[in-house]
C-alpha cells in the first residue's frame, strides 16, 4: 500500500507556497536576507509549531513568511517545493499565493509573482506542470483585495485563478463579493477557503456569492445535508486536508476525520497538504496518514487520485490525458 500511494500519480490542489518554506530555508534566508527571528534553530522552530487553531498557526507562519524578500527567494522556495511534488509523482499542482503578506513589507508584486512564475515554468523540466492561485487574506479589507486584483491584472494571463485564505471566522465569503465579480469579469477563475472553522452558510457563499470552482477545505458541509447533497449534485470538489485539519484542532484524531464519510457519500473529495513545512507532511505523508487512520482501500486511494485530476482548473482534454495516464498506471501495477 506504501509504494502503490507513493506511486500513484496525483495532483495537488491546496498548496499555500509560504507553507513549505522549510525552517531550514527559513534560516538560511534569515542570514542572506539580514532578518531576525524569534528562534535559535531549527529546532526551536520545530518546536513552537504546536497549534490550538488556525489563528494560532497564522500568527506563527505570517512570522515565517518575513524572510522571503527577493525575486530568487520565491524562486528557491517555489523550486523547492516542486522538486518534492515530483519526487511524490505529483503531476499537476495548484499553488497558492498570499501577495499582501508581502506588498505589506514594501516587496513589490511584482518580485513575488515573477519569482514564483519562473520557478514554475521551469517545474515542466521536472514532469510538474502547475497553475499559480491569487489568495486574499480575508482577515485584510475588501479595499486591500481589490488593490492587489488591480495589482494582479497585468498578470492575468497566467494567474489562473483567485482565492481567499486566512482568518476565517468574522471574515465570510461575502465580505469579497465585489472582489470577486470583478475577479470573474477579468477572466479568473475563483475558489475559496470555507467550512474550514467556519459554518456552513460560508460554503454557500462562496458558492452562490463568489462562484467558485471548488472549495477549499468544506468539512464543516456534513452539517448541512442539503449542503451536501448540493455538493455531490454539482460535484464541486473539495480539497480536503488531512494533516492540518488534526494539527489546528478541526478534528481531534485522524481516526475521527470525515474524509471517508464525504468520500463514501459521493462528494469529490481531494487529498492536500495545506502548509506541508508547518503541519508535518507534503501530499503523500497526507495520503498515507489518512489510508491507514480511515483504512482507506486501494480503490478509495485510486478515487481520491482521480478526483485529483478531475478538480483541477485544466482543461477537459489535459484532465483526460491526466486520468488516462493515472488508469494505465492502474493497470499495470498488482494490487
Ligand atoms: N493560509 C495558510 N494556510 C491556511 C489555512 N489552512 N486556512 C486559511 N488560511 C491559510
Ligand atoms: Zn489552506
Amino acid at each position: 500500500m506504501k509504494s502503490f500511494i507513493h506511486n500513484i500519480p496525483k495532483a495537488e490542489l491546496h498548496l499555500h507556497i509560504e507553507g513549505s518554506l522549510e525552517p531550514e530555508m527559513m534560516f538560511e534566508l534569515a542570514e542572506r536576507n539580514q532578518v531576525e527571528l524569534p528562534y535559535r534553530s531549527v529546532d526551536e522552530i520545530r518546536a513552537a509549531y504546536q497549534f490550538e487553531n488556525l489563528q494560532s498557526f497564522l500568527d506563527v507562519y505570517y512570522v515565517g513568511s518575513s524572510v522571503l524578500q527577493t525575486e530568487q527567494d520565491f524562486y528557491d522556495l517555489t523550486w523547492a517545493y516542486l522538486q518534492r511534488a515530483a519526487a511524490q509523482q505529483v503531476r499537476h499542482t495548484e499553488i497558492f499565493f498570499d501577495p499582501q503578506s508581502h506588498t505589506d513589507r514594501g516587496i513589490p508584486f511584482e518580485t513575488v509573482y515573477s519569482g514564483i512564475y519562473r520557478a514554475l515554468q521551469a517545474g515542466t523540466e521536472l514532469g510538474v506542470s502547475a497553475y499559480p492561485i491569487l489568495c486574499f487574506l480575508r482577515h485584510l479589507s475588501a479595499e486591500s483585495a481589490m488593490e492587489t486584483l488591480e495589482q494582479a491584472l497585468p498578470y492575468k494571463d497566467t494567474i489562473r485563478a483567485v482565492g481567499l485564505d486566512s482568518s476565517e471566522l468574522g471574515h465570510p465569503p461575502s465580505k469579497f463579493r465585489q472582489v470577486f465579480d470583478k475577479a470573474r469579469e477579468a477572466g479568473f477563475l475563483t475558489v475559496a477557503h470555507a467550512g474550514e472553522e467556519g459554518p456552513p452558510e460560508y460554503i454557500w457563499e462562496a458558492i452562490q456569492l463568489l462562484g467558485v470552482s471548488r472549495i477549499d477545505h468544506g468539512v464543516r458541509c456534513i452539517e448541512d445535508p442539503k449542503l451536501v447533497d448540493y455538493l455531490i449534485e454539482h460535484q464541486i470538489p473539495l480539497t480536503v486536508c488531512p494533516l492540518s485539519n488534526i494539527k489546528l484542532c478541526v478534528f481531534d484524531a485522524m481516526t475521527n476525520h470525515n474524509l471517508k464519510q464525504l468520500l463514501d457519500l459521493g462528494l469529490c473529495i481531494t487529498v492536500n497538504s495545506d502548509d506541508p513545512a508547518y503541519f508535518g507532511g507534503y501530499v503523500g505523508e497526507n495520503f498515507q496518514e489518512i489510508q491507514s487512520s480511515l483504512h482507506l482501500s486501494n480503490r478509495d486511494i485510486y478515487q481520491l487520485a482521480k478526483n485529483s485530476f478531475t478538480a483541477t482548473l485544466l482543461s477537459d482534454e489535459e484532465k483526460r490525458s491526466l486520468i488516462l495516464e493515472l488508469d494505465e498506471f492502474m493497470a499495470h501495477t498488482a494490487v
